[in-house]
């Protein structure tokens, strides 16, 4: 939900601040109200007017704030990340593209500030998260209409407030809703250093799942393996010892994978489809190889495997938003209890958000950027 009277101020083009404005705004109003207001208040986004590279199209402007209509929220932003499907919004190649201009950002958390006079379940002082995608989080205040947010305790560390809404979720769904699994049962995933993988082997270790979690070859490999063991995954190996004949030497002593999470496609995944036991599904739901998924012909006759994709996006489409507020709960139990951190992170303040967007599409970085307001 959009809620806010566009850009403003000496650097906004003065075509942007008449016809394009309304424009915008009117194209949102499927998912927002936009109202003058006496005295708007100014706050800070990074937005972008067109699709293209992150580093030249986004830039930080200052929009005005609508008033807050009855069922809105006013919500100040605390901290939004940087993920890849952000990047990939941006650069106008993902499944789900807001129209343009749009605030970048698709989760994140922040403080509710004043609710409209028909909203009921939120109250000033709440931590709320976006329901969908396309909020547009990078901003540090925003009116939202209140079917838009999902609230969420407020005694959960920030940063796995602020990354708890896609990654952990999608984490979640994909161990849940493939397979049956049993404690006992193992995993393996690639990319297992990114914020998914990393919530994957928490969450599993939690459910008593054994993870195989392979990762790109990099200068500080002990420290990675290191760090993504304490987080409870069983074996951490390279790309290129997965294709090693002794690497199977792992499935002596555990049982061979009946799910493989793939979140990098080309040859990373035809290695995880050949450690699958026979009829086990792999679960596509990255692409960051940039490189199709090849499963070989023997492989899907003689070991009738199975190939699946998984969007968020979608599953919450299938599911009622009460859903999506219960995997939230679940997922805030674990955090409570200790059993699932936030991804490794670097805070950076949104006026450096050039640096930030940078650092997000470097690889081997193994942090997450998150703009903090
Ligand atoms: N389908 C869904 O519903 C859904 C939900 C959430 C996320 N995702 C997708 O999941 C992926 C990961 O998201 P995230 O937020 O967890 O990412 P992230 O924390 O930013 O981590 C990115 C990961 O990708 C790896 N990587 C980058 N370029 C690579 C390449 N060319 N080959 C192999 N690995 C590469 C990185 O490894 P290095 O450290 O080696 O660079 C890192 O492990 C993204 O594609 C995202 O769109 C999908």
């Amino acid at each position: 939900m959009w809620v806010f009277r566009g850009l403003s101020g000496p650097r906004a083009p003065a075509q942007l601040q008449q016809g394009l404005l309304a424009a915008w705004c009117r194209c949102c109003r499927a998912s927002s109200s936009y109202s003058a207001s006496a005295q708007p208040s100014r706050v800070r986004a990074l937005v972008y007017g067109n699709h293209g590279d992150p580093a030249k199209v986004v830039q930080l402007k200052n929009l005005e704030l609508a008033a807050v209509g009855g069922s809105d929220v006013r919500v100040r932003m605390l901290a939004a990340p940087i993920n890849p499907s952000d990047i990939n919004m941006i650069q106008g190649n993902y499944g789900l593209l807001p129209k343009l201009p749009a605030v970048g950002g698709n989760e994140g958390v922040g403080e509710v500030i004043e609710v409209g006079s028909s909203v009921t379940g939120l109250k000033p002082g709440d931590w709320v998260i976006p329901a969908n995608a396309g909020l547009g989080t990078w901003r540090t205040e925003a009116v939202f209409s209140g079917e838009a947010l999902i609230r969420v305790p407020g005694d959960i560390p920030l940063q796995s407030a602020a990354t708890l809404g896609v990654n952990p979720c999608t984490a979640y769904r994909m161990l849940m809703d493939f397979e049956q699994l049993q404690p006992g049962d193992s995993v393996i995933q690639n990319a297992s250093n990114s914020g998914v993988g990393q919530a994957v082997i928490q969450i599993a270790a939690a459910l008593g799942l054994r993870t195989i979690n392979v990762v790109r070859d990099r200068p500080d490999i002990q420290k990675l393996t290191d760090r993504l063991k304490n987080l409870g995954a069983e074996h951490v190996v390279t790309e290129e010892e997965l294709r090693l004949p002794e690497t199977k030497n792992i499935f002596q002593d555990m049982p061979q994978p009946r799910l493989a999470l793939n979140c990098v496609g080309g040859k990373s995944s035809t290695e995880l489809l050949r450690h699958l036991a026979p009829g086990g599904t792999m679960v596509t739901y990255g692409g960051m190889a940039k490189q199709p998924v090849i499963a070989s012909v023997s492989l899907l006759i003689f070991k009738d495997l199975k190939l699946r994709g998984f969007w968020l996006s979608q599953w919450k489409k299938k599911h009622s938003p009460d859903e999506f507020k219960e995997l939230i709960f679940t997922l805030c139990e674990l955090i409570r209890q200790g059993q699932l951190t936030a991804p490794s992170c670097s805070e950076i303040p949104l006026q450096d958000y050039q640096q930030a967007l940078e650092a997000s599409m470097k690889p081997f970085v193994s942090s997450k950027q998150i703009l903090t307001m």
